[in-house]
């Protein structure tokens, strides 16, 4: 029957991000830096609010667009960290991760034949979905411009069949942050033209040393603007799989449709759990944020130190070193150092061809094992010089 499926499924390859993650588990001394989950735990009281929901037989569908008593936890989180305004009632819908968010605004807004414009190296969760719908992938190079995107260039790239454009700040794999300057230039170029902007901001409460400028807060392009988010990387939800969509009205009515046809709604106990992560946890990304800048920091220097090229990263947990001096391709580098020092990165290809000539190093990781990984990769680049 293999030969009866969908050929655009058949085109999807498996993220090189699980590859790794996959061999290294092999290893009993293996360190894994290919993770992109915070390393702590859920905090203790929203831990208690999702199983006091289960106790209390809090367990069956909520309304299609989330219970509203989270969507008002939302809005009130927007307004308060980033003065934005989304009505609970008609302009938020919570869904199974962002993931569940990005997959039903792709679907709700692309046919056949558009194109969607995505900064490049990007996260892999958007590509195999714009594939699905029959719709092209067209990337904007960031490597030369520090990872940045050229307003310049994204004029370029836009055409009749530019149905939207994708943000990631803080980027995955990058770790890069935009600066308001930054945005304004971009959004100069957003409003001259009648496209979707989809903007992915899971990691905006991990934004370091200066606060994360929202797109939303551009009301110019606000009515086509959809803003993807969730608990999973801010309170260390990944498991309970909450994201949420906000975006106008008119917008919304129509990806609700999509999202309710293939989830119905996101598990209830998870959304009582982060009714109290928005509502009473505030400060919990902070918490892990003053370990993240440590290590970013730790691993930052020693890779400066070993010689390799970095643009130091201010958002997400991620570090996006240059490996062009090895020699090596991002793949040939991530497996030699995977089966002589038990390390896992990301070769920088998994994130489009963009990244190749990169490695992505999550330190979401204890500083123990960064210490190790750290010395192994200074073994593993010493004995690279002598071969
Ligand atoms: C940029 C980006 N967006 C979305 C997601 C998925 O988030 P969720 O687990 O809430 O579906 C990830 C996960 O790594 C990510 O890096």
């Amino acid at each position: 029957m293999i030969n009866k499926i969908n050929e655009r499924v058949k085109d999807i390859n498996v993220p090189g991000i699980r590859v790794f993650a996959n061999q290294v588990a092999q290893y009993s001394d293996g360190i894994n830096l290919t993770i992109g989950e915070p390393d702590f735990h859920t905090p203790d009281n929203v831990k208690k609010a999702g199983i006091e929901a289960i106790q209390q037989n809090k367990t069956g569908y909520s309304h299609n667009a989330g219970l509203f008593e989270l969507r008002e936890a939302v809005s009130n989180f927007f307004a308060d960290r980033y003065s934005l305004t989304y009505d609970p009632e008609t302009e938020i819908i919570i869904t199974n991760g962002a993931s569940g968010g990005i997959d039903s605004i792709l679907r709700t807004i692309l046919t056949e034949g558009d194109e969607v414009i995505l900064t490049a190296p990007i996260y892999s969760g958007y590509d195999p979905i714009i594939h699905l719908c029959g719709a092209k992938a067209v990337y904007l190079d960031t490597t030369e411009t520090e990872f940045i995107p050229d307003p310049s260039k994204l004029e370029e790239l836009i055409n009749d069949r530019t149905k939207a454009v994708i943000f990631n700040y803080p980027s995955n794999p990058t770790g890069m942050t935009l600066s308001k300057e930054q945005m304004d230039d971009i959004v100069s170029v957003l409003k001259k033209h009648e496209i979707f902007v989809i903007s992915d901001e899971i990691y905006s409460e991990n934004t370091f040393g200066k606060k994360h400028v929202s797109f939303a807060s551009y009301e110019e392009i606000r009515h086509k603007l959809f803003l993807v988010h969730g608990v999973s990387k801010s309170h260390a939800m990944t498991g309970w799989r909450v994201g949420f969509v906000l975006s106008p009205k008119e917008l919304m009515l129509e990806v609700l449709k999509v999202n309710l046809s293939n989830s119905i709604c996101a598990s209830l106990p998870s959304q009582y759990a982060a009714i109290e992560a928005l509502n009473n946890s505030r400060d919990n990304p902070e918490e892990m944020n003053k370990s993240y800048v440590e290590r970013r920091d730790y691993v930052n220097d020693r890779l400066v130190e070993l010689g390799f090229q970095i643009k130091k990263p201010t958002g997400a947990f991620y570090l996006f070193p240059s490996i062009e001096h090895t020699g090596l391709t991002s793949y040939e580098f991530a497996t030699q150092l995977l089966e002589q020092e038990h390390v896992a990165v990301v070769p920088g290809s998994a994130f489009t061809t963009f990244g190749e000539g990169y490695i992505r190093i999550s330190y979401a990781n204890s500083m123990e094992n960064l210490e190790k990984a750290m010395d192994r990769i200074e073994k593993f680049m010493e004995n690279l010089k002598v071969s």
